[in-house]
């Protein structure tokens, strides 16, 4: 029998509908849904997170739905509750704070959805409520800004007051990195933290906090230790409005080495900062993979971290992603 092209093609497009509604061929294919629920949008590392998981979940074809927190712990639970309602394949989030997640958590574990907690961890003591937690050792971060204090210090006789500004309360880096840094400096008596508040990890929050420790302490402090970079920016300009040299008259140590953050050690205002970071979304993308095609994942993934002085910044800053 002959057929004509028209035929042809008919028959071309009827396959391939009739392909499309088969189970296992390449057409029928469901793509993956995954539903973040993100801390917030709050700080240069945080939209650096929130690109890395976007563009990730585009190259690898993961359909996302994304959820803005705006730093309320009761948008995530509501971001979360949606996702299950939704029937999404697998929840990630990064919770604001560490504790009050067990009833949602249980919820998503009733209703078979795999959970995967990204950036910071929860307190929950079953862990059986979430499949991995990926993201940097916080304590080991505050550990690494104490030892560069320590050593910078090493000569100095006399006492170094430290003011401290403080991430989210009830925040694992904020609960991590004050205790990473408290357990190195408390070796030596010389070093006492005079102030120690929350900033948020905001720019305006560091500041304004930053301003009440001047008028507080004035030239009595010697260091500035803020657990993100954001608030040690506007520190910054609170020491330089108070008529000071930020990193001359104050020390100042910080966390995430983001661009902001080199920019900063470049014109010489920011001693140190210690790298966390965010470039989470291709190991998110690969972890959900592998939940979803049976496959096992750690329970414990941990970011490899470094840390930058400002002496080596100009030459690092042209290789920083974020
Ligand atoms: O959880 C990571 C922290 O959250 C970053 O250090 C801070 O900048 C962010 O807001």
């Amino acid at each position: 029998m002959k057929l004509n092209r028209r035929t042809l093609t008919t028959l071309a497009l009827a396959a391939a509908s009739m392909a499309s509604l088969l189970p296992g061929t390449a057409l029928a294919q469901k793509k993956i849904v995954l539903g973040f629920a993100q801390v917030g949008a709050e700080s240069e590392w945080r939209t650096a997170n929130t690109e890395s998981i976007k563009s990730a979940a585009k190259e690898a074809g993961i359909e996302l739905k994304f959820s803005d927190g705006q730093q309320k712990q009761e948008n995530q639970i509501k971001a979360i509750r949606s996702f299950i309602a939704q029937k999404v394949d697998v929840i990630a989030f990064s919770p604001v704070v560490e504790s009050g997640w067990e009833t949602v958590l249980r919820e998503a574990k009733a209703a078979k959805i795999p959970v995967v907690l990204t950036d910071r961890a929860v307190n929950a003591k079953d862990d059986s409520l979430y499949v991995t937690f990926m993201g940097s050792d916080f304590v080991e971060e505050g550990r690494k800004a104490g030892r560069w204090l320590v050593e910078k210090m090493k000569d100095q006789k006399g006492e170094v007051n430290i003011v401290e500004l403080q991430g989210t309360v009830g925040s694992a880096p904020a609960i991590d990195r004050k205790k990473g840094f408290e357990e190195i400096i408390k070796a030596d008596p010389k070093f006492k933290i005079i102030r120690s508040q929350t900033g948020d990890f905001t720019r305006a929050k560091g500041k304004e906090v930053m301003e009440a420790f001047l008028k507080a302490e004035g030239k009595k402090i010697n260091v500035l230790y803020a657990h993100n970079d954001d608030m040690a920016i506007g520190a910054i300009q609170a020491i330089e409005e108070a008529g000071m040299k930020p990193a001359k008259d104050i020390t100042i140590i910080s966390i995430d080495a983001v661009k902001g953050a080199f920019e900063a050690m470049m014109a010489g205002k920011l001693n140190v900062s210690v790298e966390c970071s965010p470039l989470l979304g291709p190991q998110l993308m690969t972890a959900v993979k592998d939940i979803k095609a049976g496959k096992p994942v750690p329970k414990r993934i941990v970011t490899e971290e470094g840390i930058f002085p400002m002496e080596v910044a100009a030459k690092e800053f042209p290789k920083r992603k974020y």
